[in-house]
């Protein structure tokens, strides 16, 4: 039996990889800020799943992210692997005007949130001396872009946080893993344009992008690998996508 906990299970990546990792012999915990989207969820994979613990947790917030793990524990919950997939961009501005409230969303969610869930997720993972940390980088966090600069720093930070935890465990048994997606058509762009479809759905103009269950199908392909192996680091693009601002476009 392996536990994994997903964050930002509600949609998109995160929600494809609760249906992707869902067997007889995994434990799922999914956790978001909408319960109510986590609990259609677990409806539909109650059956496939060994068992589904859903959570209300807003990763921007320490005591949220420790009340879950309160939880888990007093249930004899712990987390083997984690998908730490939990993020957003907001907006697409240069810095001079840039929106700090939205900087602040960006930074307490990408950074900040999925370091408060790997630091309670390590304590298990430490102790039993066994696990995976599989976060949800971008490659944003390789090529920045302007308008986009804050966001591929948070990118960026994902993908420095992987490797130097990478190196704090190398004589464990745990792997650290960081996915870097190129364009993805989920709910990402809705929430990034607040709603304006149009502009969301420019994004994927032209380009046959990559679907959440694309990215699910690695992540599952990364935690399948024998023990003595480890992926540190993906990057997976669409056929036309070359670079974060090189794509070409029918
Ligand atoms: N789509 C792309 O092109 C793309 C490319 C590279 C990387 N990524 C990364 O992939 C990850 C998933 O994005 P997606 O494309 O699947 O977008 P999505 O469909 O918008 O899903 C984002 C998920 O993150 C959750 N989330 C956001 N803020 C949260 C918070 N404060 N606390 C807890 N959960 C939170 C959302 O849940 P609630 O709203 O219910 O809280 C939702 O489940 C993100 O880290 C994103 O940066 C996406």
């Amino acid at each position: 039996m392996r536990t994994i906990l997903i964050t930002g299970a509600s949609s998109g990546i995160g929600k494809a990889c609760a249906e992707k990792l869902s067997s007889a012999e995994t434990q799922l915990i999914l956790c978001s800020r909408n319960i109510d989207k986590l609990q259609n969820l677990k409806n539909k994979l109650e059956s496939k799943a060994a068992s589904i613990s859903i959570y209300k947790v807003d990763v921007q917030k320490m005591d949220s992210v420790e009340a879950m793990f309160k939880d888990l524990a007093e249930g004899g919950i712990n987390v083997d692997i984690l998908v730490n997939n939990a993020g957003l961009a907001l907006g697409l501005s240069d810095v001079e005007n840039g929106d700090i409230s939205d900087w602040d969303m960006m930074i307490d969610t990408n950074i900040k949130g999925l370091l408060y869930v790997t630091k309670l997720s390590l304590r298990h993972m430490v102790k039993n001396n066994f696990g995976h940390i599989v976060n949800m980088g971008s490659i944003a966090g390789i090529y920045a872009y302007p308008k986009g600069a804050v966001y591929a720093a948070t990118k960026s930070a994902v993908k420095f946080i992987s490797d130097g935890l990478r190196k704090e465990l190398v004589d464990k048994n745990i792997k650290v893993t960081n996915i870097q997606p190129g364009l993805v058509e989920t709910n990402f762009s809705n929430v990034r344009f607040r709603g304006d479809l149009e502009r969301a759905n420019d994004v994927y103009r032209g380009i046959k992008p990559l679907t959440a269950d694309d990215v699910a199908d690695t992540v599952s392909y990364v935690i399948s690998m024998p023990q003595h192996v480890q992926i540190c680091e993906i990057t997976i693009t669409p056929l036309h996508q070359a670079s974060v601002d090189v794509v070409y476009r029918e």
